[in-house]
């Protein structure tokens, strides 16, 4: 069997990390072949100490390119080392994030343009795309709101952006999925936790059927 590649995608605040966890101890099992869950910016050690950098709130004077530059410095790390290997040995990959995420925060939120991240992306990843994407749609007032109340005081740099950003963010990953209609699938993320997590699974079972 041939290695798939899923990601998940969305707002801050829009429950990725839990959704995935949880979608993944129900079906784990049942998976024909072996998985790994893995997650953006990081997934290896090199990548999760450029994870650190990026997201370190002291660095407030960090340009747009720079963190751009970043992004796609860790991804490439983490595609080599980890999502290519597991690929090609057939395994499924599930990713907390990927390329789609710079699209609409250094793309769009911060302005560099989404065409012009792509390319840096691409040269990153040797263009590789998933081949199926989750956008966990959650309005950015609402996700926000939740990250306050689960982890006040808390926020990494990026979610310490005004809303102003964070709605442009949203507003990209709005193109972002209107790009890539054949792979992205959207899924209200307002909704009460099971019902997320059953529709993601039901989805897999319908676009996926051959990794279970
Ligand atoms: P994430 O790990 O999803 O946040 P958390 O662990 O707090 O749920 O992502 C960290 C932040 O990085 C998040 O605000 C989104 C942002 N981000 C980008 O701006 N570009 C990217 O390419 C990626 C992968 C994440």
């Amino acid at each position: 069997m041939r290695g798939y590649f899923v990601s998940f995608e969305g707002p801050d605040g829009a429950g990725k990390s839990t959704v995935l966890k949880e979608v993944l101890d129900k079906i784990g099992p049942k998976l024909k072949t072996q998985y790994l869950v893995t997650r953006e910016p990081g997934g290896s050690k090199i990548a999760e100490k450029i994870r650190d950098i990026i997201l370190d709130p002291a660095n407030d004077k960090m340009d747009a390119k720079t963190e751009a530059l970043l992004y796609a410095a860790a991804r490439s790390q983490h595609v080599e080392e980890i999502i290519r290997p597991a690929l090609s040995e057939g395994k499924i990959v599930f990713s907390d994030r990927f390329v789609d995420s710079s699209l609409a925060y250094q793309g769009e939120g911060r302005d560099l343009g989404i065409k012009e991240v792509k390319q840096i992306n691409d040269f990153a990843t040797g263009k590789l795309d998933p081949d199926l994407t989750f956008f966990l749609d959650i309005a950015p007032e609402v996700g926000l709101n939740r990250i306050q109340k689960l982890r006040p005081g808390q926020e990494d740099r990026l979610e310490q952006e005004n809303m102003a950003f964070h709605k442009k963010v949203y507003a990209g990953f709005l193109k972002v999925k209107n790009l890539y209609p054949d792979r992205f699938v959207t899924i209200d993320a307002s909704q009460p936790i099971d019902d997320v997590v059953n529709q993601v699974i039901e989805t897999l079972e319908k676009r996926l059927p051959e990794i279970f």
